[in-house]
């Protein structure tokens, strides 16, 4: 348990989590389940050590909603933290910036004018009139009447509601202005349950200076030379890049994950890049979506209980040591269980399942044709054929090689014959003329050699 969130672990693995769990104001916790009574018997409580934000071994990945359920509801006000909340979100993501007279506001951008019935820049205006403006009825007349959310409002709510802030302090801050946001936070008694996060390091370095007891999330849309240097400089908890951004090095989770910090990437609403994040080993997801990825954590936990530890996978054809000739067009055949997702290559190069593989164009002798199966764990599968010379081999190439007519013939009257060395000469001399291009004079040569 960390402030609202529980995990249990059966054997090591992840069996059911919340992040809804009640507190007293005297400190009593209690499992919130709807029309269950849940007794406990033979508890030994063990303090643990200050959280680790990174995803333990089988949990599947921290969903942070994204200026709330903004893909459902109005961004940034507690409508949309509600449905965020109600859609399995763990962490609220929400942006503050002051108004005129100081109070934190929780806004997205520089002026009200996209979000709300309202204009200016709110650091031009005051609490009155931010309170005053509709924040609703932009998105869908449904929501008219949602209001520009103060932090304190913010944290009142998710304090009786649930669920974590994870608190942008969007632009540049001055010092007070940031120990005004840290006044604000811990007068909520919400210490535990907020993590700040922010592109502007200045507001970061405040924000260790005056409450060291908070977590730190840097938010960059380009990776560093050396994130793990920057994260430690800055005491960071977190390192957020762009999805942009980490797809360049996604490598880059490792080093941090090794350093003690967390990666969550912003901000990512398709399931397939999920899978691609949650295979690279990145621990949250910043989200517009958030009860669409809680629905998907919950396939990927099912599929792990049920899939075997590491998905099957074997290449059918070509199959390993088959000796085709270039007459044959095999189709890349990969047989699996288990994956949800299956890489295949050609010498390195992408192919695809049911492409078929013309041997005109390749070399002959060795080619590796290899499959990576994702899913839970990856496995690997490499078949090696030999593209080899044949007289039906040369048959094919002299019969598609577009040639003109006097050509094919002089050609095959040759392989009929087996002059098999005339044929090799004859066709490099005849290469780039009469409809022989360069290419295939070149290969129907070196098939004709190999087989003189
Ligand atoms: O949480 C990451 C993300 O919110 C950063 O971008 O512009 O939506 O605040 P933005
Ligand atoms: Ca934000």
């Amino acid at each position: 348990m960390h402030g609202t969130g529980a995990r249990w672990f059966f054997n090591g693995t992840e069996a059911m989590r919340t992040s809804r769990l009640a507190r007293s104001a005297t400190g009593v916790e209690a499992l919130v389940v709807n029309g269950a009574t849940v007794s406990f018997d033979d508890l030994k409580v063990t303090e643990l050590p200050a959280e680790s934000h990174i995803r333990p071994m089988g949990s599947p990945l921290t969903v942070i909603a994204h200026r709330g359920a903004s893909s459902a509801a109005p961004e940034n006000t507690l409508v949309s933290d509600e449905i965020a909340r109600r859609g399995g979100a763990a962490y609220i993501e929400n942006d503050v910036q002051p108004s005129k007279d100081g109070v934190p506001y929780v806004l997205h951008d520089a002026t009200v004018d996209r979000t709300t019935d309202g204009t200016g820049r709110i650091r031009d205006l005051t609490s009155a009139q931010l309170n005053a403006l509709d924040a609703g009825a932009w998105f869908a007349p449904a929501y008219e009447g949602a209001r520009v959310p103060t932090l304190a409002a913010q944290l009142a709510d998710l304090r009786s509601r649930g669920g974590d802030l994870l608190l942008e302090i969007k632009g540049a801050h001055t010092r007070d202005e940031v120990a005004t946001i840290v006044k604000t936070v811990r007068d909520h008694g919400m210490t535990g349950r907020v993590f700040v996060q922010s592109f502007e390091v200045s507001a970061l370095q405040y924000t260790h200076e005056l409450a060291p007891e908070l977590p730190l999330g840097l938010l960059r849309d380009s990776l560093d030379a050396d994130p793990v240097a920057v994260a430690e400089e800055l005491h960071l908890s977190a390192y957020n890049p762009s999805e942009g951004a980490l797809s360049k090095n996604p490598g880059v989770v490792k080093g941090l994950h090794a350093a003690g910090v967390a990666v969550n990437v912003w901000t990512v609403d398709s399931a397939a890049r999920w899978q691609a994040l949650e295979a690279a080993g990145v621990d949250g997801i910043i989200t517009n979506r958030p009860a669409e990825l809680s629905g998907w954590n919950a396939v990927w936990l099912q599929r792990r209980q049920t899939a075997p530890d590491a998905p099957a996978v074997s290449l059918v054809s070509p199959a390993a040591d088959a000796r085709p000739d270039r007459a044959q067009t095999p189709v890349v055949t990969v047989r699996s269980t288990g994956a949800d997702q299956v890489a295949l290559t050609l010498d390195g190069a992408p192919v695809s399942a049911g492409q078929s593989l013309d041997l005109a164009g390749l070399t002959a002798g060795e080619h590796t044709l290899r499959a990576e199966a994702i899913g839970p764990g990856t496995t690997t599968a490499t078949s090696v054929f030999t593209v080899t010379a044949s007289r039906t081999g040369l048959a094919h190439l002299i019969l598609t090689s577009g040639a003109e007519d006097h050509v094919v013939s002089t050609m095959t009257g040759m392989l009929g014959r087996g002059h098999y060395a005339h044929l090799a000469t004859w066709a490099k001399k005849q290469a780039g003329k009469a409809g022989l291009s360069a290419g295939r004079g070149a290969l129907i040569a070196a098939e004709a050699t190999a087989l003189a």
